[in-house]
């Protein structure tokens, strides 16, 4: 249990709030390279609370500002974005993407491009697909975070889902790390008779409390949860939190999981879902399988969108929401199709951050030894951005980006007995060998 203040501190990520001021230190994921076309429409674009326009120009950069025109305020998103910059459409100022005022035309020409006026803009980078964003105050933004999910080449966006989802970042990122609801929300109704012995995601349905495993990294926090598998092994399943809103989590076999999400926080009870799952296109992801290769029912659905809209909100909604319970089916779930009578493992996992309340209380909860994960990662953000606050100080994963490739998800099989930070060593060692047959960028 935290108290209600540490409850705050963790959860509002406005400009002034602490932890707001610390994600801001990080390169956060904005939107997709695919939403933005050179000289095509600006898109209104909320981070961490913030109202901003986000646009490629024609040369194909990609600008994040205020969505305020520094002259009178009118809104950018009116402007027009054409030749090289974005043009406010109530007097015409006009504005690079680095936020450079290179037109003034309805002032006489003695008094054009005044010095200090500027459009608050941000760095901004793109990579395998997405376009990421640096909201701090240093000259020069960190350097990338080298999270293998995101650096590995990924030559469009096919292998990452964006979802909008009406809840705080950090109950929405928690709900990643609470390992033992996978047998009961997805796979609460899954026969484990008719599973194949040999998939390891068989293991998490015969045995529905693993032991947990926790301990602090230099990334973040990693856990696993262990399993009694066949005669003489032990089954793994881990997944790492880096710092500030990264969770690898597994969805395959460790050596060749390459998957993370970040939780990002659109305001303090809506955040954006920026899912990169790269085995999903090769088709090695796969939902859990009977052993005679039908799929298990009530898991394998991918999410449906309403169709996009211009408003801050308007982005990567599910066609099955809160305002419509997420689709519940009560037939569904008295036959035993889906334990919750929800299809589609997103979903589910939608409908349960989105019907608690949109910032839970933290000081009215009753975790135990299976929420081992949930209190250390808290624990672990509320020292760093504590640390942060009184001292500057931040995680060393911020400026030494190499530590994100010390953090994967997935299954791994070991020796009874062997310690399960030894199993993840020898792992990650087999993973980064020379047949894993992934190139970075
Ligand atoms: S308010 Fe934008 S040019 Fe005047
Ligand atoms: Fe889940």
């Amino acid at each position: 249990m935290i108290s209600e203040a540490e409850n705050e501190l963790l959860t509002r990520v406005g400009r002034k709030t602490p932890m707001g001021k610390f994600m801001r230190q990080f390169w956060i994921p904005a939107c997709l390279s695919s939403e933005l076309e050179a000289d095509g429409p600006q898109m209104r674009l909320m981070l961490l609370g913030e109202k901003l326009i986000a646009f490629r120009d024609t040369a194909g950069r990609v600008g994040i500002m205020d969505h305020l025109c520094p002259h009178r305020l009118a809104s950018l998103f009116l402007g027009r974005n054409e030749d090289h910059g974005i043009r406010c459409a109530y007097h015409g100022w006009k504005f690079d993407v680095d936020g450079n005022c290179l037109d003034q035309p309805n002032l006489p020409d003695k008094n054009k491009y005044p010095a200090g006026v500027k459009a608050k803009a941000y760095k901004t980078t793109e990579r395998g697909g997405m376009v990421f964003v640096y909201m701090g105050e240093r000259a020069e933004a960190p350097p990338f975070p080298e999270i293998e999910a995101a650096i590995t080449t990924n030559p469009d966006d096919r292998n990452i889902a964006l979802t909008h989802r009406e809840c705080n970042w950090l109950q929405a990122l928690e709900g990643d790390i609470d390992t033992s609801h996978l047998g009961f929300l997805h796979a609460g109704c899954v026969d484990p008779s008719k599973m194949d012995p040999n998939d390891a995601a068989t293991y998490t349905v015969l045995n529905k409390a693993p032991q947990i495993h926790v301990s602090e990294m230099p990334f973040g926090t990693m856990y696993s949860a262990s399993r009694a598998a066949m005669e003489g092994h032990e089954h793994h399943r881990f997944a790492c939190f880096i710092f500030p809103f990264w969770v690898c989590y597994p969805s395959d076999r460790l050596e060749r999981n390459l998957s993370a999400n970040a939780w990002v926080p659109i305001n303090d009870e809506h955040t954006m879902i920026f899912n990169i799952d790269l085995q999903r296109a090769s088709g090695k992801f796969k939902s859990m399988r009977y052993a005679d290769g039908s799929p298990v029912p009530g898991l394998a659905r991918p999410l449906e969108y309403l169709p996009r809209t211009n408003d801050w909100m308007g982005r990567w909604r599910p066609v099955k929401n809160k305002s419509n319970d997420h689709g519940l089916d009560r037939g569904m779930q008295r036959r035993g199709e889906s334990y919750t009578g929800i299809v589609g493992i997103p979903l589910q996992d939608q409908a349960i951050q989105e019907t608690m309340d949109p910032i839970i209380d933290r000081t009215q909860e009753h975790l135990a030894s299976s929420d081992r994960m949930v209190m250390l990662t808290r624990r672990a953000l509320l020292k760093a951005v504590r640390d942060y606050q009184e001292t500057g100080r931040l995680p060393a994963v911020l400026d030494e980006p190499a530590l994100c490739r010390q953090a994967r998800g997935g299954d791994v099989i070991s020796a009874a007995g062997t310690d399960w930070l030894d199993a993840y060593e020898d792992a990650m060692t087999a993973a980064h060998g020379p047949a894993r047959g992934v190139a970075a960028e």
